[in-house]
């Protein structure tokens, strides 16, 4: 990660106008009100391919605060389009989905490591200066030392979705190195609030609304994760993107404390206003797992972000109630009359 001082450029100065690749989902379109929030040129760029989600987006963009680019970032000509007079990148579009079954590795390969690779070869030798990456925390795989610092090592993700995180990381720092960018790496906890459509919260209440009898865990409910509310989160991009020194950094981003999944189970049970529901495990694959690829306890070690001066306001229980009253908040939850007895 060294490279010559003079190419080099705090960050502090140049937020003017940012790209927000993936603006249209659930991190990006957060991200993008917060940008316009603190008065910056934001352009989008997003290929929907998450569902037609864009409409605060279009509102922004109706007003003016927002430049809507429909493309791909596997297509320079739509990367180097929606890059006109950007300073500042957050690279957010992927595919976020961890279950192999739902994102094989070919399409990792495609939507998360080549699409990394095409944007940061067309930010080369433009007047980007900082290049922000939204990492996961499934990079680590299953790390022997919880909390996990930054440099624990060796990195072996156990999932697809992982290992296109940690191939993108490399690539955001080698080609931030070699061409004169700086280079933010976040490696992110699970993220839950308004607007999100996947992962557990969000599969949960989903089921719910199927059968408001019944609900079924995947794995034995005993997998222990942290969950980050959004804006903790956003405020975790801005600390990091506003006050990292020059070069490449790289930080975990997430709270100190974990929810186990029978616990959410519970939380969602009971934000739905339901009665009597059934839940059921499916026992898991390999010792009681989700899925395969499935990480069963993760606690990433934030102290390196703290010190920019971040901290999560809400802890990770805290987080998934506010998703979980979100998705039931003035939603079509079965009437009494449908509900278990
Ligand atoms: N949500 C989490 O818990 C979490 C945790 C850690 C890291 N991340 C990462 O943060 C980022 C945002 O996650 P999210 O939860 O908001 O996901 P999301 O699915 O809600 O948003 C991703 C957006 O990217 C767009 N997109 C996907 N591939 C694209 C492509 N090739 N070209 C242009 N647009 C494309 C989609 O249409 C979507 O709008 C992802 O990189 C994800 O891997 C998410």
């Amino acid at each position: 990660m060294n490279m010559p001082a003079a190419k080099r450029t705090a960050s502090k100065a140049r937020l003017h106008h940012a790209l927000v690749t993936g603006g249209v989902g659930f991190m990006g379109s957060h991200l993008t009100k917060e940008l316009v929030r603190r008065g910056l040129e934001v352009t989008v760029l997003d290929n929907l391919s998450s569902g037609p989600r864009a409409d605060s987006i279009r509102i922004l963009a109706s007003k003016g605060r927002v430049t809507l680019v429909r493309g791909d970032c596997t297509s320079s000509r739509d990367v180097s389009k929606a890059l006109q007079g950007v300073d500042t990148v957050f690279h957010l579009a992927a595919n976020p989905e961890v279950r192999l079954e739902l994102n094989d590795m070919e399409n990792c390969f495609r939507q998360n490591v080549l699409a990394t690779h095409v944007v940061l070869q067309c930010a080369s030798g433009t007047s980007v200066k900082d290049f922000v990456f939204s990492s996961s925390s499934t990079v680590y795989g299953e790390p022997k030392v919880l909390p996990t610092p930054e440099d624990y090592g060796p990195l072996l993700p156990i999932s697809a979705y992982g290992a296109s995180k940690l191939a993108s990381e490399a690539l955001v720092s080698s080609h931030c190195s070699s061409l004169g960018m700086n280079g933010v790496i976040l490696r992110i906890a699970n993220v839950v609030g308004p607007g999100s459509t996947h992962g557990v919260v969000y599969d949960l209440a989903k089921k719910l609304r199927a059968n408001p009898h019944e609900l079924e865990l995947l794995g034995d409910g005993t997998q222990s994760k942290s969950y980050l509310f959004i804006d903790d989160c956003i405020d975790g991009l801005m600390a990091a993107v506003t006050r990292s020194g020059p070069g490449v950094s790289l930080y975990n981003l997430g709270g100190s404390d974990q929810v186990q999944v029978s616990e959410i189970a519970r939380i969602v049970v009971q934000k739905s206003g339901l009665q009597n529901v059934q839940v059921k495990y499916t026992g898991g694959v390999d010792g009681g797992r989700g899925w395969m690829g499935d990480v069963k306890t993760m606690l990433l070690d934030a102290t390196k972000i703290t010190k920019l001066g971040w901290s999560p306001k809400l802890n990770s229980r805290q987080a998934v109630e506010r998703m979980a009253e979100s998705l039931f908040r003035g939603a079509s939850v079965p009437s009494k009359r449908n509900r278990g007895q």
